[in-house]
């Protein structure tokens, strides 16, 4: 599946977000693809505050996310892709 329209520009994608289907901008990282949909919570810390991309180059892990089944992937990192499904409630997420 092209995460590209017919343009050449990069499209929208689908992927899962805490298990509801989301449209997404392909063509970027995960986390960027959260913020431009206004969801940009990718996981809460052990006091249950929310916790978002930080610096953005892989450093912080504030952006630990779990795609398709792997924990502790950072979102910063990841390219967004179609049908990838992504969980921000995992306890190992925290
Ligand atoms: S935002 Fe810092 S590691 Fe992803």
């Amino acid at each position: 599946m092209s995460d590209h329209s017919p343009s050449g520009r990069p499209g929208q994608v689908t992927i899962t977000l805490d298990g509801v289907p989301r449209e997404v901008p392909g063509g970027r990282s995960l986390a960027a693809a959260l913020i431009a949909i206004d969801e940009p919570v990718t996981r809460h810390d052990r006091a249950g505050r929310p916790r978002a991309a930080y610096c953005g180059m892989g450093v912080c892990f504030e952006c630990t996310v779990t795609v398709d089944g792997a924990p502790l992937i950072r979102s910063c990192q990841e390219p967004v892709r179609a049908g990838m499904s992504v969980d921000t409630t995992g306890e190992e997420a925290r």
